[in-house]
């Protein structure tokens, strides 16, 4: 479905729920959490800029989070709860800095709030490198490890390969936002909605003492480890995933 230029759904009735996707999938990497979180709340799927069903144009993390605020504007929405996962979750704190007032909470799954370090700024470099010379596939293959746990399934994997490679000036497009992107570590004290955090106990990428750092600056933030998941924590543990998301939203 679109609006304006974002590709986007919405399941379900109840407290509005906006999930923002990582990199470098698109909204469809929520599939697995839709149907239990619809059944608690208005559940409003976006697709990042260059993904899914948005087209590209070049962006910041903070034109993530203005687009998400855009396109609560054009679906009447006043305020939601906003729930990131990874890049999605640097697009919420970002949501957090520049639209307060518009969070009814802010959940943060498998993210951080710092700036990326020189060696990860290197890394996005090699990365852009390595899409541009061997493409999508190659370097969907290369990160996939590192995205889920050692014992997720084959199948898992291969459907997260699969969903992972995009076209290449969107992959490129991202990783420059995320290399760009501020350190928010200092906004997290002014947070002053309802926030969750949630990670998984294997997350290699944003891991879980981050996110238990996260969740100290946050005032009143509570913390979710899911046992064994890896980074895409939706994804692989959808049951204890959609749990965490539903208690905080409906109380
Ligand atoms: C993501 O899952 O969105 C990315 O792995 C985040 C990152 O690379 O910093």
């Amino acid at each position: 479905m679109r609006i304006g230029s974002f590709g986007y759904d919405v399941h379900g009735e109840g407290p509005p729920l906006l999930l923002l996707h990582g990199f470098s999938f698109d909204r469809t990497l929520w599939d697995d959490n839709i149907a239990a979180l619809a059944s608690h709340a208005r559940v409003i799927r976006l697709d990042f800029r260059g993904v899914g069903e948005s087209p590209l144009a070049s962006f910041s993390i903070d034109d993530l989070a203005d687009d998400a605020a855009r396109l609560l504007d054009l679906l009447g929405v006043p305020m939601a709860y906003v729930a990131g996962l990874s890049m999605g979750g640097y697009a919420a704190l970002a949501f957090a800095a520049r639209h307060a007032v518009r969070l009814s909470g802010l959940i943060l799954a498998d993210t951080r709030a710092g700036a990326d370090s020189v060696e990860v700024k290197r890394k996005r470099d090699a990365g852009i490198a390595q899409i541009r010379h061997q493409g999508p596939e190659a370097y969907a293959t290369a990160v996939l490890p590192r995205l889920l746990s050692s014992l997720a399934p084959t199948e898992m994997r291969e459907r997260a390969l699969r969903m992972s490679i995009q076209a290449p000036e969107s992959m490129i497009a991202a990783l420059t936002a995320m290399r760009e992107r501020p350190d928010r570590q200092s906004d997290l004290k002014n947070i002053c909605c309802p926030a969750l955090i949630v990670v998984g106990s294997e997350d290699v990428i944003t891991p879980p003492d981050e996110a238990a750092a996260m969740a100290r600056a946050i005032p009143g933030a509570e913390l979710v480890t899911i046992a064994g998941a890896g980074h895409l924590s939706n994804l692989e543990a959808p049951d204890e995933f959609n749990r965490a998301l539903i208690d905080f939203v409906v109380r």
